[in-house]
Protein backbone atom coordinates (compact mmCIF):
# COMPACT_ATOMS: atom_id res chain seq x y z
CA UNK A 1 0.00 0.00 0.00
CA UNK A 2 1.22 3.51 -1.04
CA UNK A 3 1.71 6.09 1.70
CA UNK A 4 -1.02 8.24 2.15
CA UNK A 5 -2.60 11.23 4.49
CA UNK A 6 -5.23 11.05 6.24
CA UNK A 7 -6.29 14.94 7.19
CA UNK A 8 -7.19 14.99 10.96
CA UNK A 9 -7.33 18.83 11.37
CA UNK A 10 -8.30 20.63 8.39
CA UNK A 11 -5.82 23.94 7.31
CA UNK A 12 -8.83 26.60 7.88
CA UNK A 13 -9.56 24.26 11.76
CA UNK A 14 -5.99 24.75 12.26
CA UNK A 15 -5.79 28.85 11.05
CA UNK A 16 -9.10 29.71 13.27
CA UNK A 17 -7.30 28.00 16.15
CA UNK A 18 -4.40 29.38 15.65
CA UNK A 19 -6.04 32.76 15.67
CA UNK A 20 -8.03 32.22 18.39
CA UNK A 21 -4.70 31.35 20.54
CA UNK A 22 -3.19 34.36 19.41
CA UNK A 23 -5.87 36.39 20.78
CA UNK A 24 -5.42 34.99 24.32
CA UNK A 25 -1.90 34.79 23.91
CA UNK A 26 -2.45 38.68 23.55
CA UNK A 27 -4.76 39.53 26.25
CA UNK A 28 -2.40 37.54 28.64
CA UNK A 29 0.42 39.30 27.75
CA UNK A 30 -1.06 42.76 27.93
CA UNK A 31 1.43 45.77 28.84
CA UNK A 32 4.01 43.00 28.02
CA UNK A 33 6.97 41.71 25.62
CA UNK A 34 6.58 38.11 24.85
CA UNK A 35 9.61 36.53 23.98
CA UNK A 36 8.57 33.68 21.55
CA UNK A 37 11.11 30.11 21.57
CA UNK A 38 10.94 28.38 18.48
CA UNK A 39 11.27 24.77 18.77
CA UNK A 40 13.25 23.60 15.28
CA UNK A 41 12.54 22.24 12.95
CA UNK A 42 7.92 21.34 14.10
CA UNK A 43 7.52 24.54 15.67
CA UNK A 44 8.52 26.64 12.84
CA UNK A 45 5.11 26.92 10.74
CA UNK A 46 3.48 27.39 14.12
CA UNK A 47 4.96 29.92 15.65
CA UNK A 48 5.02 31.93 12.45
CA UNK A 49 1.42 32.00 12.09
CA UNK A 50 0.81 32.37 15.86
CA UNK A 51 3.61 35.74 15.87
CA UNK A 52 1.53 37.54 13.22
CA UNK A 53 -1.53 36.99 15.20
CA UNK A 54 -0.17 38.27 18.52
CA UNK A 55 -0.41 41.99 19.08
CA UNK A 56 1.74 42.63 22.30
CA UNK A 57 5.65 43.34 21.28
CA UNK A 58 7.04 40.05 20.08
CA UNK A 59 10.66 39.05 20.00
CA UNK A 60 11.73 35.84 18.78
CA UNK A 61 14.58 32.98 19.42
CA UNK A 62 15.08 29.49 17.74
CA UNK A 63 16.27 26.40 19.68
CA UNK A 64 17.15 22.81 18.13
CA UNK A 65 16.64 19.92 20.21
CA UNK A 66 16.18 16.29 19.03
CA UNK A 67 14.90 13.33 20.78
CA UNK A 68 13.65 11.03 17.94
CA UNK A 69 15.69 9.50 15.19
CA UNK A 70 13.72 9.11 11.55
CA UNK A 71 11.15 6.98 13.09
CA UNK A 72 7.86 7.57 15.08
CA UNK A 73 9.77 5.58 18.55
CA UNK A 74 11.61 8.20 21.28
CA UNK A 75 14.87 7.25 21.48
CA UNK A 76 14.39 8.65 25.26
CA UNK A 77 17.41 10.66 24.04
CA UNK A 78 17.31 14.42 24.37
CA UNK A 79 20.23 16.54 22.77
CA UNK A 80 20.48 20.95 22.21
CA UNK A 81 21.55 20.92 18.49
CA UNK A 82 21.22 24.45 18.46
CA UNK A 83 20.95 26.73 21.62
CA UNK A 84 19.49 30.06 21.63
CA UNK A 85 20.96 32.89 20.56
CA UNK A 86 19.95 35.66 23.31
CA UNK A 87 19.81 35.46 27.05
CA UNK A 88 16.66 34.83 28.72
CA UNK A 89 16.94 37.07 31.85
CA UNK A 90 13.67 38.87 32.88
CA UNK A 91 11.92 38.29 29.67
CA UNK A 92 8.34 36.57 29.97
CA UNK A 93 9.09 33.61 27.80
CA UNK A 94 6.90 31.61 25.76
CA UNK A 95 8.13 28.71 24.30
CA UNK A 96 6.42 27.47 21.32
CA UNK A 97 6.49 23.65 20.18
CA UNK A 98 4.59 21.57 17.61
CA UNK A 99 3.61 18.89 20.07
CA UNK A 100 3.73 17.05 23.08
CA UNK A 101 4.06 13.46 23.29
CA UNK A 102 5.61 11.43 25.98
CA UNK A 103 6.42 14.90 27.44
CA UNK A 104 10.72 14.25 27.74
CA UNK A 105 11.86 16.75 25.58
CA UNK A 106 9.68 20.17 27.15
CA UNK A 107 10.44 18.66 30.26
CA UNK A 108 13.96 18.49 30.00
CA UNK A 109 14.29 21.78 27.96
CA UNK A 110 12.05 23.66 30.79
CA UNK A 111 14.50 23.01 33.60
CA UNK A 112 17.24 24.07 31.72
CA UNK A 113 15.52 27.42 30.69
CA UNK A 114 14.25 28.21 34.11
CA UNK A 115 17.82 28.70 35.27
CA UNK A 116 18.88 31.31 32.68
CA UNK A 117 16.35 33.49 35.13
CA UNK A 118 13.05 34.42 32.48
CA UNK A 119 11.09 36.90 34.07
CA UNK A 120 8.31 34.06 33.39
CA UNK A 121 7.84 30.76 31.15
CA UNK A 122 4.85 29.90 30.03
CA UNK A 123 4.48 26.20 27.12
CA UNK A 124 2.05 26.69 24.00
CA UNK A 125 1.45 23.58 21.68
CA UNK A 126 -0.40 23.42 18.57
CA UNK A 127 -1.42 19.49 19.38
CA UNK A 128 -1.09 17.80 22.54
CA UNK A 129 -1.77 13.83 23.13
CA UNK A 130 -2.15 13.75 26.59
CA UNK A 131 -2.35 9.88 26.34
CA UNK A 132 1.22 9.62 25.89
CA UNK A 133 2.34 11.42 28.47
CA UNK A 134 5.78 10.02 30.86
CA UNK A 135 6.70 13.36 32.61
CA UNK A 136 4.33 15.61 33.90
CA UNK A 137 4.70 18.98 31.87
CA UNK A 138 2.02 22.09 32.32
CA UNK A 139 0.85 23.40 29.24
CA UNK A 140 -0.38 26.62 28.91
CA UNK A 141 -1.30 26.76 26.14
CA UNK A 142 -2.78 24.11 23.47
CA UNK A 143 -3.70 24.05 19.73
CA UNK A 144 -5.95 20.60 19.76
CA UNK A 145 -5.50 17.50 21.63
CA UNK A 146 -5.26 14.64 19.32
CA UNK A 147 -5.44 10.68 19.78
CA UNK A 148 -2.41 8.69 20.15
CA UNK A 149 -1.91 8.35 16.29
CA UNK A 150 1.26 9.66 14.33
CA UNK A 151 0.48 12.67 12.63
CA UNK A 152 2.61 14.79 10.02
CA UNK A 153 2.13 18.65 8.66
CA UNK A 154 2.06 22.42 9.88
CA UNK A 155 6.19 21.74 10.94
CA UNK A 156 5.55 17.92 11.57
CA UNK A 157 7.66 15.25 9.78
CA UNK A 158 7.90 11.45 9.03
CA UNK A 159 11.40 11.29 8.16
CA UNK A 160 11.68 14.94 7.65
CA UNK A 161 8.86 14.30 5.02
CA UNK A 162 5.44 16.42 5.06
CA UNK A 163 6.15 19.39 7.04
CA UNK A 164 4.86 21.57 4.55
CA UNK A 165 1.52 20.14 4.55
CA UNK A 166 -1.11 23.37 5.10
CA UNK A 167 -2.87 20.73 7.35
CA UNK A 168 -2.52 18.22 10.56
CA UNK A 169 -2.81 15.08 8.88
CA UNK A 170 -1.79 10.98 9.91
CA UNK A 171 0.27 8.88 7.42
CA UNK A 172 -1.49 5.66 6.43
CA UNK A 173 -0.24 2.82 4.30
CA UNK A 174 3.34 3.10 6.10
CA UNK A 175 4.40 -1.16 7.25
P1 LIG B 1 8.20 14.09 23.43
O1 LIG B 1 9.55 14.35 24.02
O2 LIG B 1 7.87 12.61 23.44
O3 LIG B 1 7.09 14.90 24.03
O4 LIG B 1 8.31 14.37 21.89
C1 LIG B 1 8.22 15.58 21.36
C2 LIG B 1 8.76 15.60 19.94
O5 LIG B 1 8.57 14.36 19.26
C3 LIG B 1 7.95 16.58 19.13
O6 LIG B 1 8.49 17.86 19.26
C4 LIG B 1 8.06 16.01 17.75
O7 LIG B 1 9.23 16.49 17.13
C5 LIG B 1 8.14 14.53 17.93
N1 LIG B 1 6.82 13.89 17.78
C6 LIG B 1 6.04 13.36 18.73
N2 LIG B 1 4.88 12.88 18.23
C7 LIG B 1 4.94 13.12 16.90
C8 LIG B 1 4.01 12.88 15.82
O8 LIG B 1 2.89 12.35 15.96
N3 LIG B 1 4.43 13.29 14.60
C9 LIG B 1 5.64 13.90 14.37
N4 LIG B 1 6.51 14.15 15.36
C10 LIG B 1 6.17 13.76 16.60
MG1 LIG C 1 9.44 19.05 18.04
Amino acid sequence: MAETIRVLVSEADVDARIEELGRKISEDYAGKQVHLICILKGGVFFMCELAKRITVPVSMDFMSVSSYGDGTVSSGIVKIAKDLDESLEGKDVLIVEDIIDSGRTLYYLMEILEKRNPNSMRLCTLLDKPERRVKDVKVDYVGFNIPDEFVVGYGLDYAQKYRNLPYIGVVEGVE
